[in-house]
């Protein structure tokens, strides 16, 4: 078994709803081994989201954390300070979500914006941080990257902007990337080319993957370990190939009936 990266330990998250109090996530456990793809999957609102945003304390205000422990590299992020944290939040753990246009700002170029993912997590001076953002946009496969790194978020195609977005992901040289349905909003071309620059990311930069999603295709193509939510509770682990191949839980067989 590799180490884990990540260890979420008996997480349990609230919100308080008119008629009472209803469990987001119930006392969730879930690890993440270094250098591979960790897929955790479940209907909508059985609790992904909030559990990517939970490593890296992000979470909403409505939510409230009762309990549990976030070790990352063995580090509780949950007592961390707040200078750890932003050390931690696109330095060490990277993040790409569904709609790029709510990452990047409007009014800054794509290259400005990799450029303070640089200033912050790099010891890089400028000129080098020039040469680098031209480097990450080549890594990510846009062309033409010095045209690219003076366009503003609104000038690329949503195909564009997701790769652009995973180059500032990946600007701080992180350990681990939490990427929340990053290919929902694509067409299916764009989508499996994605998932490859994923895949040749993970080898080349020695990355883990959080890969949230409902499209098991995705875990198919992706995943080495899965893991299937559906209320707020953890319900299945194991091997992709396991999980795909012979579902145990009855919720993971649903989920499955329903891709066929
Ligand atoms: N800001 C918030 N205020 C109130 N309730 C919230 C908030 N964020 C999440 N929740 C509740 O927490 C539960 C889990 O939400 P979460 O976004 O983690 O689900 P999800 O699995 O990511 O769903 P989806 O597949 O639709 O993205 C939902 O029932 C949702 O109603
Ligand atoms: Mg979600």
């Amino acid at each position: 078994m590799p180490t884990s990266l990540v260890q979420l330990e008996n997480i349990t998250i609230t919100v308080w709803e008119g008629d009472g109090r209803k469990v987001v996530l119930n006392r969730a456990n879930l690890e993440i081994p270094e250098l591979s793809v960790t897929a955790l999957v479940g209907g909508s609102g059985s609790g992904k989201t909030t559990t990517g945003l939970v490593i890296l304390r992000l979470l909403p205000l409505a939510l409230k954390l009762q309990s549990g422990k976030v070790l990352f590299n063995g580090e509780n992020l949950l007592e961390a300070s707040g200078v750890r944290l932003r050390q931690i939040r696109g330095g060490e753990i990277g993040m790409v979500f569904q709609e790029p246009l709510d990452a990047f700002n409007p009014v800054f170029s794509i290259g400005y914006q990799i450029d303070e993912v640089l200033q912050v997590h790099t010891d890089l001076n400028r000129i080098q941080r020039q040469k680098r953002i031209l480097e990450l946009l080549d890594l990510v496969g846009l062309p033409d990257p010095k045209r690219m790194a003076r366009d503003y978020p609104h000038q690329l195609s949503g195909g564009m902007r997701q790769r652009a977005m995973i180059a500032q992901a990946i600007a701080g040289n992180p350990k681990l990337i939490i990427a929340d349905e990053p290919t929902s909003n694509l067409d299916v071309t764009l989508q499996a080319h994605i998932i490859e620059l994923f895949k040749k990311l993970k080898d080349e930069l020695k990355l883990s993957i959080l890969l949230i999603t409902h499209d098991l295709g995705m875990v198919a193509h992706m995943a080495d370990h899965v893991v299937v939510m559906t209320q707020g509770k953890i319900v299945e682990r194991g091997t992709a190939k396991d999980v795909l191949s012979s579902p145990k839980h009855s919720y993971t067989q649903e989920l499955m009936d329903a891709l066929l």
